[in-house]
């Protein structure tokens, strides 16, 4: 449980820059430069940058990740799914953070979180294998009692609950009760001693509730941050998003 009498910690803000990379390639362009903006989103306030090189390379492709994890002063949080050949591109090119995610080729984004529980030792052996390269491992999963158990066992450093079910909930009751699943979760990981992140459909609408979820220090925002960048930058849509992120945080007493 969190300690009341302690203040709660910052929350950190990590930009995904998937969909720079989405527009990029939609016509085989040199840009727009996602390099360019991930260090435009760290100068306006990101805390990290998250980059999701998926299996059929849709968008982030194998020479961004390079490009990245190069840069100097780059925090970068790579997605991956749990296979050979991307556990290869993480430990040669070292991402600060890696974050395990299920993927499938026909899906839009990612859907659900990934299913521990029900393969923990191979999860647990990619954890090692990324852990034994440097790297920070974590693992993006619903907020599901068992699934947390499950990630702590595996070893992970910290967890990413997914907040797709509470930000498409279709109506008030189901928010509710999704936000609290979202509560539960990250306070019964904190008790585990797993440092907790979260992210998935979050926007300047909704991600005050979760901001003020004390033990969750870090969200990680893409589509609707990149949406928001068409109409006034991307410089400008990461300061209203940590605005509406730090009056959610203010709300926690
Ligand atoms: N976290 C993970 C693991 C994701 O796969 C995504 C989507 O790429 C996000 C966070 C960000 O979600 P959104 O683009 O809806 O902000």
């Amino acid at each position: 449980m969190t300690d009341l009498a302690a203040p709660a910690p910052p929350i950190r803000l990590g930009v995904n820059v998937d969909h720079v990379a989405t527009l990029r390639q939609a016509r085989g362009t040199s840009y727009p430069d996602v390099a360019a903006a991930a260090r435009l989103a760290m100068d306006s306030g990101a805390a990290s940058i998250t980059i999701h090189l998926r299996e059929d390379r849709r968008h982030i492709q194998d020479h961004d990740v390079e490009t990245l994890c190069a840069a100097p002063d780059m925090p970068i949080n790579l997605e991956m799914a749990l296979t050979d050949e991307m556990l290869e591109i993480a430990c040669r090119l070292r991402p600060r953070d890696c974050c395990l995610v299920p993927e499938s080729r026909e899906e839009l984004t990612t859907e659900g979180g990934l299913d521990i529980a029900g393969q923990q030792a191979r999860v647990a052996d990619g954890i090692q294998r990324l852990q034994a390269a440097g790297i920070a491992a974590a693992l993006f999963i619903d907020p599901d009692v068992d699934q947390i158990h499950a990630s702590a066992e595996a070893g992970a450093h910290h967890i990413e609950l997914h907040t797709g079910a509470y930000a498409d909930a279709a109506d008030s009751t189901t928010r509710r009760a999704e936000l609290a699943r979202i509560v539960e979760a990250a306070e019964l990981a904190e008790s585990l001693g797993i440092e907790v992140h979260a992210g998935h459909g979050l926007h300047v609408d909704n991600v005050g509730e979760i901001s003020a979820i004390a033990p969750i220090v870090e969200l990680n925002i893409g589509h609707a941050l990149i949406a928001r960048a068409v109409f006034v930058g991307l410089g400008e849509a990461i300061v209203e998003l940590s605005a509406a992120m730090a009056a959610g945080r203010r709300q926690i007493v």
